[in-house]
């Protein structure tokens, strides 16, 4: 059976770009392959949260994994930091990564830039972990959205290069998936750019009613088509493609045609799109509430993911070690 594998750090409350690109692609599959989901605290160390945050963040991030479907049960369900084996298989990929090409990654570059006083070697090698939280399960299918895309490319190099210096068929290429679709980017609602955690732009997974309805309202625009069959602008586009994910086929081609012969009115679209998200979040919503304040369910889904997981890496890491020659006496 072929395996799947997600991730997610720990930065904050789940918004619908998360939902859309990663979440939601793996609740869909964990019936049907061998699947693990984890989140990745490790990954998280690279903006230096305070020991609180980064703790309630993984807390928060649990309970709302569950709230979105993910079954426990079924899935492994774990803690990056819960598997040491992770950040051994780390420090052995790391020797087969080189400075040049972690360096030239677009998002190591996008860092530098926009947080030059801390451009840590975690953020340089982030890659190789990340190729190592994949390859350590052995997962072919690694459900994720656009903005992860060189990132999975860089971990098919990595498992690649390992296969090929010790000239033995150990991992196998782990594939970006979205149901053979592209791989989705939700944009958010200031115009430009994907949603994110960081930028304020997004709509949470836990948000209530009254909240997400200001800010669709507030979300930016144009001025309205002026010529019959205009293409859309940027803002607009990102409007129907948040639409694309939460409404109708028949709500979204209505309003299309009102923008076609420039009688669409921005303000019936916003609230149109906001009553179709809240419909959306709110069974969630629900669930989030009811889940977090639970903390002996959630700490019986981390013992016992921590449990599966390690079971399955520390079998890829014995093997690995075996390759390379570190044996015992
Ligand atoms: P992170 O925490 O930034 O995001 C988690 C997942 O959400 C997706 N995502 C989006 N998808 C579509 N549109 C958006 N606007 C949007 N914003 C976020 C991301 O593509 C991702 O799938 N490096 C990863 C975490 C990670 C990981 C892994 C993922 C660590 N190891 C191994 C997969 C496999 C990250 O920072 O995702």
């Amino acid at each position: 059976m072929e395996t799947v594998l997600s991730g997610i750090r720990p930065t904050g409350n789940l918004h619908l770009g998360n939902y859309f690109g990663a979440v939601t692609n793996f609740v869909k599959m964990q019936h049907e392959f061998n699947c693990f989901f984890f989140i990745a605290d490790l990954h998280s160390l690279t903006t230096h949260p305070t020991p609180q945050d980064l703790h309630g963040n993984v807390k928060k991030v649990l309970a709302e994994y569950l709230a979105a479907g993910i079954d426990p049960e079924i899935a492994t369900l774990y803690v990056q930091s819960d598997v040491r084996e992770i950040a051994e298989l780390y420090l052995l990929m790391n020797m087969n990564a080189y400075i040049g090409e972690l360096q030239r990654t677009t998002t190591f570059k996008e860092k530098i830039r926009t947080q030059p006083d801390n451009v840590n070697a975690g953020l340089l090698t982030y890659p190789v972990l990340m190729a190592a939280d994949i390859i350590i399960h052995k997962a072919n299918k690694v459900p994720v959205g656009k903005d992860q895309e060189q990132n999975l490319e860089m971990a098919r190099k990595f498992a690649n290069r390992f296969n090929v210096l010790y000239n033995i068929d150990c991992f196998p290429m782990p594939e970006p998936f979205n149901f053979g679709k592209a791989l989705v980017k939700i944009p958010g609602l200031d115009g430009t750019g994907k949603m994110g955690k960081s930028d304020g732009n997004g709509i949470y997974l836990y948000e209530e009613p009254e909240a997400i309805r200001k800010k669709v309202m507030r979300a930016v625009t144009d001025t309205g088509p002026t010529e019959k069959n205009s293409k859309l602008t940027e803002p607009v586009k990102n409007l129907f493609a948040i639409m694309d994910v939460v409404s109708t086929h028949d709500t979204i081609k209505h309003f299309k045609e009102k923008y076609k012969d420039c009688t669409i009115r921005y303000g019936d679209l916003k609230k149109q799109l906001a009553e179709d998200i809240i419909k959306f979040t709110t069974p969630i919503r629900e669930r989030i509430k009811e889940i977090e304040s639970d903390e002996v369910y959630l700490s019986k889904v981390v013992k016992m993911g921590a449990e599966k997981a390690i079971a399955s890496a520390s079998k890829t890491l014995k093997e690995v070690k075996e390759i390379i020659g570190i044996k015992a006496f």
